[in-house]
């Protein structure tokens, strides 16, 4: 079922009806602003999180029963979940827009959420100039990309660090590279903090061309994304500093705002930037 499917028998109802798995930083204000109708033309039907399924009056729900009650849902839970739960809902013919992009370092799992018949949708998330290197990409005229994120120490230790790497990055004093390395290799290091590597490396469309670079630097008060682009038809340079969401350190706060503007894209806005 895509996006923009009426169902039979839903009353002529036009409405997206839309689930939001998670209900942390992101979640949590997706689903409210869809709840409160600031999401025109779509409907929250369902909220999951590791509790359970709830509708918006509170009434739980099984999680078989989001196939016939949602056209789309919002992945805002993590890469695991995403694992466990995708697979099913994309099998099912729903649509599935994704928040934890970094799973797509995994080949196996994006092969099955790409292969329908639900539509596989990434969220841009914390990060400009997607649209004009994927432009640069089709021209063929890419030659290398580098994304590099400079985060707060604390928000970039990982359960797989001995203790001397946690102390190297808890200890520095100025910005400190923590990892270089493929797209793929970064965000599969850093789950919940380099979703924006393999954002990049889907718009580039050739992880060979891409370098991910993440930084610790105690002294940042907002995560930087520096995206550095290279090609024969000209070279860009974009940077981005968010403010951290005050949910979730590791999530920057205006992530919901653009899922909901991607929603409220997928939900029939009559006019949009593409
Ligand atoms: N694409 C991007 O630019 C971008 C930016 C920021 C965050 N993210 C990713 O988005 C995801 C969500 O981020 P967040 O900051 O909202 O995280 P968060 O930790 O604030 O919230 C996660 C939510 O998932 C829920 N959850 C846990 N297990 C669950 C289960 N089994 N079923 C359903 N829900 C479950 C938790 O209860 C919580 O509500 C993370 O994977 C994060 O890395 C992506």
């Amino acid at each position: 079922m895509s996006a923009t499917h009426v169902p039979e028998g839903d009353s002529g109802s036009r409405d997206l009806r839309i689930a939001v798995l998670g209900k942390g930083a992101i979640g949590g204000p997706v689903a409210a602003a869809i709840k409160a109708g600031h999401v025109t033309g779509a409907r929250l039907v369902a909220v999951v999180d590791s509790q359970g399924v709830t509708t918006p009056d509170d009434s739980p729900i099984s999680l078989g029963e989001l196939n016939r009650r949602a056209d789309l849902v919002v992945e805002a839970a993590g890469q695991k979940v995403l694992a466990e739960i995708g697979p099913r809902v994309i099998a099912e013919g729903l649509d599935l827009l994704v928040l934890s992009i970094g799973a797509m370092a995994d080949e196996n799992l994006r092969r099955t959420l790409s292969s329908g018949p639900g539509r596989l949708y990434l969220s841009t998330g914390a990060i400009g100039g997607l649209d004009l290197l994927r432009a640069v990409a089709d021209a063929g005229t890419l030659e290398q990309v580098t994304i590099a994120t400079t985060k707060q120490p604390r928000t970039l230790l990982q359960d797989w660090m001995d203790d001397e790497q946690r102390a190297a990055i808890l200890d520095s004093s100025g910005r400190t590279e923590v990892l270089r390395s493929t797209p793929q290799r970064v965000a599969t290091a850093f789950p919940k903090s380099a979703n924006v590597a393999m954002a990049v490396a889907t718009a580039a469309d050739d992880s060979a061309k891409v370098e991910a670079v993440v930084y610790a630097d105690p002294t940042c008060t907002v995560t930087t994304h520096e995206l550095s682009v290279r090609s024969s038809t000209g070279n860009y340079w974009f940077q981005i500093k968010n403010l951290p969401s005050p949910d979730n350190p590791a999530t920057s706060s205006l992530v919901p705002f653009a899922v909901l503007r991607a929603l409220q894209d997928l939900a029939g806005r009559r006019e949009t930037l593409i």
